[in-house]
Formats: structure tokens, C-alpha cells, sequence
């Protein structure tokens, strides 16, 4: 049992420059500890409430309300107070939100304090953080370092190139955490290259990956084959390809609009079916919108046997929305985001089912990000199967893939 001392929050801004919650807790013991909230652009329907403040500060994305929150009503409840562990942080912060999406004291602001008390008991026990969340939740399978999936070119709601695809990532499948990155990195310079002889943009997107402006979703994979082969990986063997489509952002309501052209369901499963062959797709996210489950049946149907079919917007980290998944045969895998539910143990809950169910792993970052590494644990705790932290550059996206190395290295 430790207890919490102080806690206290800051408005930080993250990497597009847009405001978010830093929380610092220390604990009785004197053991500090802090953690910073990420936050998503092309955000799931039924994700959990991210509290903005609205009004003129920030373009109305301040969030004073939420440290408001942290060091007031969250404060009262839980500074000097008996708390057993994680887990009964996390279900006494639900609580007294009270509501069903933490609409009321905010995701951002209780997810901080989630995240913070579980590094700072990490901190107390002199436990690195991922083994300290394995045995809070039991884990005892064995340690492994996740694969990254790397996205070096973005599209969709993170760069204004005009691709309907959001995330064009490769997947570096070498023996080591280090040849991997290695891999990824050497890749991501090549295809700089290239770009700048065809003369293209070489400016990046959100997610660090380069947004030049191309005809369609094709050549840009096109793109990302070439650079594989002029960095002497083989594709499909050292290197795959995954694609996050985001297709609820291109999603009417009735219709797909792919690429400016009104598509079928069936046509977009074909045009993901011929891609899968031909440019070694490993992974298709987010391939149909949110909510359209017979969509995503027909899709798990036809190329659940050949690729990841994995379930962000779609599953947003709830165990609900996966349990329907799992009920509905819908996708093989689930990308999960600590702030999509809003506690460390709903988030490990929500994994702990999934793994049940044979889905695979992928734990994911979010597009606006900072320098906390905090999902590198988290994925080494569950062994991920996969990680998304953008490119191999920008500081807020390394930060996670250096922590891995570190781990690697520590072993
Ligand atoms: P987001 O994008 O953080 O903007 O939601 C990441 C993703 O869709 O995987
Ligand atoms: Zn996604």
C-alpha cells in the first residue's frame, strides 16, 4: 500500500504544439514520480472524453479544467488516503468520474494520474516499469521486445499531401530490437533520397514519417518498396509492409470516398486484397469505419487468413467493443492506446481479453505525442507483438524505441 503524498498538474504542450496534461505525484515514502498525456487527430468515435477548455486560449484546446480536476476533486479523494494498489487507483478514479466515457473529470486528467502513480510505485519497489506492471497483472509470459512498425510516410489527417491512407509503415522483422531500428532508420534515409531526386517534398507529417504529394495510395507504396530494396533488405522476408487506412476519415456515413472516388466495400477488400500479395502487407488497420460491422465481418472473412486486420478506431482499447469483436468474428488483432479508455488497468483489462482470444498485440502511441516512454514498458509488460511509434526521427517517437533498445541491452 503507498501512498500518495501530493499531486500536482501542469499544462504542457506536445509535439504539433497543442496544450496537454503533465501530472507529478509523490508519495509518502518521498519517491517522485510524473507522466504526459498523449492525444490523438483522427480520434475514434468512442474513445474516451478528452477535456478541452474551450474559448479563445489555444484555439479552445486548453486544458486548465483537467489540472483543475487532478489537483482538486481527484486530489481530495486520494492524497492521504488508503489505496491497495494500481488497480484500486485506477477503479477508485472511475468511480468518482462517475461517468461512462470520463467525460466528467476527463480521460486526460485521470489517465495521468494513472500513469504516474504506477511509475512512481515502479520507482518505490526499484522496479523498471515493465516489470513492476507484470506482476500488478500477473504476467508471466516470457519477455520479448516488440516489433516496430514504423511509419515513414504519412497521409490522411496527419499531413495535407491529399492521401486517403493514413500510415504508410514498414515492419523491420530482423533478430534484434537494435538490427530493427537499424533497419527502419537506414530505410527512412533512403527513401529521403529518393524523394529528393524525384524532386518531392521531403517535409514530415505528425507522425515524423515524410508527406510529399503523390497521385495515390499506390505509389506511395511503390515508394516505400524501392527504398527497401536500395537499402538491400528484401521485402517480405526482412521487411514487411503495413498500412494504416483510418478509413473512418474517408467514411460519409454511407459511402467510402477512397481516393476522391465513391468505393464499395467489396472493391476496397479486393484493392487490399491484391496490395497484400504484392507489397507484403503484414497489417491492414482500421481498413473499414468504426461502426460498420458487417463491413469488418465480410473483411475478416475474406483476408483474416492472409494479414493483421486490426481494430483502432474500431475497438478504441474497450473491452466492450472487442468483446462484440470477439462475438462477431470482426479483425485478428486490436492497436491499443493507454488514452482511448483512460486508466492503466482498464488498458491492461482490455489486453488481457484480447490475448485470451488469440488477437494480436499492438500497442500504439498517439499522433500528438510527448517524450514520455511510458507505452515501451507497457509493451514489453504484455509482450506486445507489435509497437507503433511513427518514424525513426523526432525526439517524442524515438523516445519509445531508445527505451526498447535500452531494455534490449539491459537484458
Ligand atoms: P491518432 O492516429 O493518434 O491521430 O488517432 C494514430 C492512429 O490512428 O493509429
Ligand atoms: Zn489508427
Amino acid at each position: 500500500m503507498l501512498t500518495i503524498k501530493k499531486i500536482k498538474g501542469l499544462e504542457i504542450l506536445d509535439s504539433r504544439g497543442n496544450p496537454t496534461v503533465a501530472t507529478f505525484i509523490e508519495l509518502s515514502s518521498g519517491v517522485k514520480a510524473s507522466a504526459l498525456v498523449p492525444s490523438g487527430a483522427s480520434t475514434g468515435r468512442h474513445e474516451a472524453f478528452e477535456l478541452r477548455d474551450g474559448g479563445k486560449r489555444y484555439q479552445g484546446l486548453g486544458v486548465r479544467q483537467a489540472i483543475k480536476n487532478i489537483e482538486n476533486e481527484i486530489a481530495k479523494t486520494i492524497v492521504n488516503k488508503k489505496i491497495d494498489d494500481l488497480i484500486d487507483l485506477d477503479y477508485t478514479l472511475c468511480s468518482l468520474d462517475g461517468t461512462v466515457n470520463k467525460q466528467r473529470l476527463g480521460a486526460n486528467a485521470i489517465l495521468g494520474v494513472s500513469m504516474a502513480y504506477a511509475r512512481a510505485c515502479a520507482y518505490h519497489y526499484r522496479q523498471p516499469l515493465f516489470a513492476f506492471l507484470r506482476q500488478v497483472y500477473g504476467y508471466n509470459y516470457k519477455i520479448r521486445i516488440p516489433i516496430p512498425m514504423m511509419n515513414i510516410l504519412n497521409g490522411g489527417k496527419h499531413a495535407d499531401n491529399g492521401l486517403s491512407i493514413q500510415e504508410f509503415m514498414i515492419v523491420p522483422k530482423q533478430h534484434t530490437f537494435a538490427e530493427r531500428l537499424r533497419a527502419g532508420a537506414e530505410i527512412y534515409h533512403v527513401l529521403k533520397k529518393i524523394l529528393k531526386t524525384k524532386k518531392l517534398s521531403t517535409g514530415l507529417g505528425d507522425e515524423g514519417g515524410f508527406a510529399p504529394r503523390l497521385l495515390n495510395s499506390e505509389v506511395a507504396l511503390q515508394l516505400l518498396v524501392q527504398a527497401i530494396k536500395m537499402s538491400k533488405y528484401k521485402l517480405g522476408k526482412d521487411i514487411f509492409l503495413a498500412l494504416d487506412v483510418a478509413a473512418s476519415e474517408f467514411f460519409d456515413g454511407k459511402n467510402y470516398n477512397f481516393e476522391n472516388k465513391k468505393t464499395s466495400i467489396e472493391k476496397l477488400i479486393n484493392i487490399y486484397k491484391k496490395w497484400i500479395d504484392k507489397y507484403s502487407l503484414l497489417a491492414i488497420e482500421d481498413g473499414l469505419a468504426e461502426d460498420d460491422w458487417l463491413g469488418w465481418q465480410k473483411l475478416t472473412k475474406e483476408l483474416g487468413a492472409k494479414t493483421l486486420l486490426v481494430g483502432d478506431d474500431l475497438f478504441v482499447t474497450n473491452q466492450e467493443r472487442l468483446q462484440q469483436g470477439i462475438d462477431q468474428k470482426v479483425a485478428n488483432a486490436i492497436l491499443i492506446k493507454l488514452n482511448q479508455i483512460g486508466t492503466v488497468t482498464e488498458t491492461m483489462q482490455t489486453v488481457i481479453a484480447a490475448q485470451k482470444n488469440n488477437y494480436k498485440i499492438i500497442i500504439s502511441h498517439r499522433s500528438g505525442e510527448t517524450t514520455d516512454d511510458f507505452i515501451a514498458d507497457l509493451a514489453v509488460a504484455v509482450s506486445a507483438d507489435y509497437i507503433k511509434s511513427g518514424a525513426p526521427a523526432r525526439s517524442e517517437r524515438l523516445a519509445k524505441y531508445n527505451r526498447l533498445l535500452k531494455i534490449e541491452h539491459a537484458k
